[in-house]
């Protein structure tokens, strides 16, 4: 690999290299920059952080440039999780996302996101079926075909407990889910928290602890109470991740969305939960951007020189102009002509310097 790198610095090589790859020359787009060298996020590194009482930080992704900001950011876990349903496709559960667009989501992610360890939710209707192969297959597609490193399944009954150390056993990190589990809704009654009485508080426990036992690397407590959160942390060896389960957690998780705010948009205000923290708010700022666009092609100041920038010089627009003549097309000559005239004007030039 070392060898490789070294001989593509040879500036032939690597215009050999860019034509076998999609790699993008740099000319009019720029291409993307090679994310951050940092080492990849491991369930090591989760461990270490965990034994340090480090908090984890996690956040979804579901697109290239979310799992860039991501990246940036330097957030460990980027989990592409079902709640795309939601978010991104507008759905008002996570049902309906299927396993291929999923994996559409997970190509995206791991294109931009580079360090953060990355985590593929298998969607509802995946993972069910009572023998675990459906399972273990659907888990290997989001490794081999979505570019994750590990996945996370919801819920923890005996089925699922028994899917769960099936897809650890094939080799796969699994990242297990309690508390509120949202493709759970129909037998939940909705999105109700957990936890919320004795019974239910010690199944909260009781099931993070089962799925530890199945080998899970972490689980996410989703809607519980700080309490029963701190509960489970204390009794688990593996890392908690919160969601709306308060600070007594070894990490947090929180929807892209929802923390930056796209609240402009009817259906993220709809669906972001009031445990979120909006630490920005992107739906004004995006709202704005657009209205002001609009406004500005709309009354013809954009583009202006500035956002004009390819050239032709005066005597090719002439020459041009001549060929058009020749086409009959003597509205296109004038059209072109005018337009040289008026660009050289609002440059400051004269109509005839090069
Ligand atoms: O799908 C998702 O975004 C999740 C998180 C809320 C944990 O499962």
């Amino acid at each position: 690999m070392a060898f490789l790198t070294t001989i593509a610095r040879a500036k032939p090589f690597a215009r050999f290299l860019r034509c076998m790859s999609n790699i993008p020359e740099s000319t009019v787009y720029g291409g993307p920059k090679a994310q951050s060298p940092n080492q990849r996020v491991t369930l090591a590194t989760l461990r270490r952080k965990h034994r340090r009482r480090e908090p984890i930080t996690v956040v979804t992704a579901y697109d290239y440039p979310s799992a860039v900001h991501l990246d940036m950011a330097g957030i460990d876990i980027c989990l592409v999780g079902d709640s795309a349903a939601m978010v991104v496709h507008g759905h008002d559960t996570t049902l309906p996302i299927s396993l291929d667009e999923i994996l559409v989501h997970c190509r995206a992610v791991a294109r931009g996101a580079k360090t953060p360890l990355l985590v593929g939710d298998l969607p509802f209707g995946s993972y069910e079926s009572s023998s675990n192969q459906q399972a273990v297959d659907t888990a290997v597609r989001i490794l081999k075909e979505g570019g994750m490193d590990a996945i996370k399944l919801e819920g923890a009954s005996p089925a699922r407990i028994s899917a769960a150390k099936a897809i650890v056993e094939s080799g796969i990190a699994v990242m297990g889910h309690v508390g509120l589990t949202p493709q759970a809704i129909s037998v939940l009654g909705g999105f109700r928290p957990q936890g919320k009485n004795v019974v239910s508080a010690v199944k909260v426990v009781e099931t993070a602890l089962a799925l530890q036992d199945a080998g899970c690397f972490a689980v996410v407590l989703e809607c519980v109470p700080g309490p029963v959160a701190a509960a489970a942390t204390s009794a688990l060896r593996i890392p908690t991740i919160g969601i709306g389960a308060g600070p007594f957690c070894s990490g947090q998780v929180l929807v892209y969305h929802d923390l930056l705010g796209m609240l402009q948009h009817p259906h993220h205000a709809k669906v972001t939960p009031k445990f979120c923290k909006q630490y920005a708010q992107v739906g004004d700022v995006v709202n704005k951007a657009l209205l002001e666009y609009k406004k500005e092609v709309t009354n013809g100041s954009f583009p202006g020189p500035a956002h004009t920038p390819y050239e032709i010089s005066p005597s090719d627009v002439g020459d041009f102009s001549n060929e058009l003549q020749k086409l009959g097309l003597g509205k296109a000559a004038s059209a072109a002509a005018e337009a040289a005239e008026k660009n050289n004007k609002s440059e400051g030039g004269s109509p005839t310097s090069d």
